[in-house]
């Protein structure tokens, strides 16, 4: 993957709540490609984050693709309404999907583009049928429920095997990687296959500017 192509975007989850419009148009004039939004329930993680108007509210405030993020049980009870409410992307997790090729048909039926996620420890085979469905997979490298945890090093050949299923069933399917990606890590993320990056806390960090923060880790790429 050359770097330029590399898609960066921030989770707000570790921005300031306070100033939400004001920290999507930072990321935005630093160049970042799409904005995540992570959507947690207090059942499929430990923890309650946002939902429906607060996604209304990012829909609003940009241009750019949103990429919503659902950490939720039963997410076909939602994921179409998250589509409605202006998600570019809806990402569902395969571990609390039990009809997972339905609710994907629903959310690209819905018109946002169907993509699947999976845990640290959900093996790759669990999506395998439905890469050809799908336009996005994403790779989580934590546990998904809070931002600034560390990168879970396994993660790595995750996505070096999942790179080589998407290359073989569906090459213009996105790998995106979520959690733990600094400028530290991010040439490593990306050298194993990932082609788009969401990254939290190294973004919205109290130690540098969002710009900066943006042109770190593009910087670790060049
Ligand atoms: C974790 C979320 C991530 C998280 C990323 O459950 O899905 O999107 O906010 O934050 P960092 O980059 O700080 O790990
Ligand atoms: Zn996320």
């Amino acid at each position: 993957m050359t770097e330029s192509k590399v898609r960066i975007g921030p989770s707000i989850l570790s921005a300031d709540f306070l100033r939400l419009g004001e920290q999507i148009a930072e990321a935005e004039a630093a160049g970042v490609d799409f904005v995540h939004v992570d959507v947690m329930d207090g059942r499929f993680v430990p923890n309650i984050s946002i939902g429906l108007p607060v996604l209304e509210a990012v829909r609003r405030a940009t241009k750019l693709p949103v990429d919503v993020h659902l950490m939720i049980v039963e997410p076909e009870r939602y994921a179409e309404r998250f589509a409605a409410a202006g998600a570019d992307f809806v990402t569902v997790h395969v571990e609390v999907c039990g009809h997972l090729h339905r609710t994907l048909q629903g959310i690209a039926a819905a018109g946002a583009v169907p993509s699947v996620t999976l845990n640290p420890a959900t093996p790759l085979t669990t999506i395998e049928e439905v890469l050809p469905l799908v336009r996005q997979v994403l790779v989580m490298s934590v546990n998904p429920g809070f931002g600034g945890q560390t990168f879970i090093p396994s993660a790595l050949d995750r996505i070096a095997r999942l790179r080589e299923m998407i290359d073989a069933r569906n090459p213009t399917c996105l790998l995106e990687v979520d959690g733990g990606v600094k400028a530290g890590n991010i040439r490593r993320v990306v050298d194993a296959g990932a082609d788009t990056i969401v990254a939290g806390s190294a973004i919205y960090s109290p130690d540098a500017s969002v710009k900066r923060s943006v042109a770190a880790l593009r910087g670790a790429l060049s």
